[in-house]
C-alpha cells in the first residue's frame, strides 16, 4: 500500500470506513471574501478577512465555555457579530457618525458573500472519487444547517455528501466533545473508524483528542498546534484524503 504526498505518521493500522469534513476553511475558502472586502474597504481586505475569521472562532469558544451556554447563538449570528467587530476595529471610520446606512449595507454585502463562499477546486473530484469507492461522507461543522446546505448547493457539491451535520442541535461548538460526538451518532460508528478532515489545526487537534483518525490539510504551510498531540497525518490539499482509501477498499 503506497501513501504518496503525505507527511507525518505512517499508515493507520485500521483504515477508516467513513470521512467527515470540516466545512469552513476546509471545503469552503473563508478568505475568498477578501476581494470584496478590499473593494469595500481599500487597503483592509486581507487583514479584515483574517480578523473576521479569528473573531468568529473566538466567539464560538466564548459562547460554548461561558455561563453554561446561556449566550449561545447560531453560527450565522456569530459570523455577523465577528464581521461587525472586525470592521469596527480595522476601519473605524466605516461605522462612524453618518455612516450607519452604508455600514449596514456593507455588512450585508459581505454576509451575502459568506453565504456562497468559493469551494477549493479539488473538492468535487475528491468527493466524486470517494463516492465511487463506496465511502460514506459528510460534513461536521459549526455552521448552522441552513448555511451549510446553501454553501454545499452553491458550490456544486450537492449530492456528493451523504450527511450534513451541524453542531447546532447540541448548542456547543467544536471543540466540545458533544459536537464531535454527533459524527459518531450520525454515522453509527466509533470515532476511531472515521477519518476527520480539517484545514484548521485546532479542529484537527480537537478531533484527534475526540478519538478520530485525522487529516490536517495544511493549505498555508502553517505550524501545527504545540500541545503535544499530532494529527494522524498532514497533507496539503483535500486530495490527500484519498490515500486513506486505496482502490482496493470496499
Ligand atoms: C466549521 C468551521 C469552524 O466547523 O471551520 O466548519
Amino acid at each position: 500500500m503506497e501513501y504518496s504526498n503525505v507527511m507525518s505518521r505512517p499508515a493507520p493500522f485500521t483504515p477508516p470506513r467513513a470521512v467527515l469534513f470540516d466545512a469552513y476553511g476546509t471545503l469552503f475558502d473563508v478568505y475568498s471574501v477578501a476581494l470584496l472586502a478590499e473593494q469595500l474597504f481599500p487597503g483592509h481586505g486581507s487583514p479584515l478577512s483574517v480578523l473576521w475569521r479569528d473573531k468568529q472562532i473566538e466567539y464560538t469558544r466564548l459562547v460554548t465555555t461561558s455561563n453554561h451556554g446561556a449566550h449561545y447563538l447560531p453560527f450565522w449570528e456569530l459570523t455577523r457579530a465577528a464581521l461587525v467587530f472586525a470592521i469596527k476595529k480595522l476601519v473605524p471610520y466605516a461605522s462612524g457618525a453618518g455612516a450607519t446606512g452604508t455600514f449596514d449595507a456593507q455588512v450585508e454585502q459581505l454576509m451575502n458573500q459568506y453565504r456562497s463562499l468559493s469551494a477549493f477546486p479539488e473538492n468535487r473530484s475528491v468527493l466524486q472519487t470517494l463516492k465511487e469507492r463506496g465511502i460514506p461522507t459528510g460534513i461536521l461543522s459549526n455552521g448552522d444547517a441552513s448555511m451549510l446546505h446553501l454553501a454545499v448547493k452553491s458550490s456544486g457539491l450537492h449530492g456528493l455528501l451523504d450527511h450534513i451535520i451541524s453542531v447546532d442541535p447540541v448548542r456547543k461548538y467544536k471543540t466540545a466533545p458533544e459536537a464531535y460526538a454527533l459524527g459518531e451518532t450520525t454515522l453509527g460508528m466509533p470515532a476511531g473508524k472515521v477519518l476527520f478532515v480539517s484545514s484548521n489545526a485546532w479542529d484537527a487537534l480537537g478531533a484527534t483528542w475526540a478519538g478520530y483518525q485525522t487529516l490536517w490539510v495544511n493549505r498555508y504551510q502553517l505550524p501545527f498546534e504545540e500541545l503535544g498531540t499530532q494529527p494522524t497525518r498532514t497533507g496539503t490539499t483535500l486530495r490527500d484524503v484519498l490515500d486513506f482509501f486505496p482502490t482496493s477498499s470496499p
